[in-house]
């Protein structure tokens, strides 16, 4: 149940029981316009101006006809294939989905019955939690490993032999602990459970390189899935475009529960243009990582305790406390994320990486809530 709502009275229409007993997926979402965002993860400069551009030059049929997706699909096998590590992908081996958080769901809803497991790790993404929950599945969530919170390899191994869960998370690079699991290592997780739905989430796979898809044969592991985002890297969360790679058949399976026009015209002009510019995002990466370090070597020569592993996000552990801090930062006009009851990571703030301009700032403002 959510906190403060009242339970819905007996004769009233009934919810689902499972969605009466859930808890939404919450965020502080609202207010963050003219802030120096570094709370989501998202792109803080915008995407490129191709995709500026192509939204203003839309026609005003574009508006009053419904939307058209082969020519995305396309682009997108185009530029998974003129990626340095080129994959052979066809249309029906890729999912369009109004943002990965619609492709979660979509999983869920063709692939979780209820009293079936989720297997996923602990702390990770907060929107499986729901999706698991308004199945009526029950969730098996397995702790990071160590101070370096390694992914717990040996644990997910043995959980996926016991329990034979439908589906297993994997969040690749991990939000929020940065943990990465190699490629060869998921493919013989999916050789181990053929029958588990294996879904690797590659939301931050652009800040490390480390991604599944150039080694997977889905002819051969049709259980692995994995998804892909235009917001973060690209630019475009306000807009909600992702995607789904995996075998046909299972592509197929997932496309039955989503709506038939999920995703507006607007996000499928402004992912081509973004798909078109991949020159964009690969600087913007180079940025982040370069800001990452320098905001790293900061932390480390100072003292402040610190976790970074892939991503374009870090951990802090502040002195003070974080709720403190975090309100500090907001007098100063910036927005992390407070990792209050996290398993693990309790007391840590998740910073956000922009660009080295960006942290430069984060880090003055940082400085004087810490008194450092
Ligand atoms: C790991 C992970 N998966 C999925 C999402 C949602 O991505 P999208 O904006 O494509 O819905 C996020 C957003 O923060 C995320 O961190």
């Amino acid at each position: 149940m959510e906190p403060n709502l009242p339970k819905i009275p007996i004769n009233w229409p009934k919810p689902r029981i499972e969605v009466e007993e859930m808890r939404g997926y919450t965020a502080p979402l609202e207010g963050r316009r003219n802030l120096l965002r570094l709370d989501f993860n998202e792109n803080t400069i915008g995407p490129s101006p191709l995709v500026v551009e192509a939204l203003r030059r839309i026609p005003a049929n574009h508006i009053s006809i419904y939307p058209e997706y082969n020519q995305l699909t396309e682009a997108v096998i185009n530029s998974l294939n003129s990626s340095p590590l080129a994959v052979n992908l066809k249309p029906q081996q890729i999912g369009l989905f109004n943002g990965v958080d619609a492709a979660i769901h979509a999983i869920f809803h063709s692939f979780g019955d209820r009293g079936d497991a989720l297997l996923t790790t602990t702390p990770t993404f907060g929107y499986y939690s729901p999706c698991a929950q308004m199945q009526g599945m029950q969730i098996i969530a397995i702790p990071y490993v160590g101070k370096n919170f390694d992914f717990p390899l040996k644990q997910i191994r043995l959980s996926l032999l016991e329990n034979k869960p439908r589906l297993l998370l994997i969040c690749n690079p991990n939000n929020p602990t940065g943990s990465k699991l190699t490629a060869d290592k998921i493919i013989k997780l999916a050789e181990l459970a053929p029958q588990t739905l294996i879904v690797v989430d590659e939301l931050y796979e652009a800040f490390t390189g480390d991604s599944v898809l150039p080694i997977v044969d889905f002819n051969s592991l049709p259980n692995l899935l994995i998804l892909r985002s235009l917001s973060k890297t690209a630019g475009l969360a306000g807009l909600r475009i992702g995607f789904a790679i995996g075998n046909s058949n299972i592509i197929n399976r997932v496309n039955r529960v989503k709506g038939p026009y999920d995703i507006n015209s607007f996000a499928v002009t402004a992912a081509l243009a973004a798909l078109k510019d991949q020159a964009y995002v690969d600087a913007y990466v180079t940025e982040v990582l370069r800001a990452r370090d320098w905001l790293k070597a900061k932390l480390k020569i100072n003292g402040v305790r610190h976790h970074v592993g892939g991503g374009n996000y870090l951990l802090i552990w502040p002195k003070n406390a974080p709720s403190n801090i975090n309100n500090s930062l907001k007098k100063e006009k910036i927005l992390v994320r407070d990792m209050a009851g996290k398993d693990l990571i309790d007391g840590s703030l998740r910073v956000s990486i922009g660009t080295t301009d960006q942290m430069k700032i984060f880090w003055e403002a940082f400085k004087k809530a810490e008194s450092i």
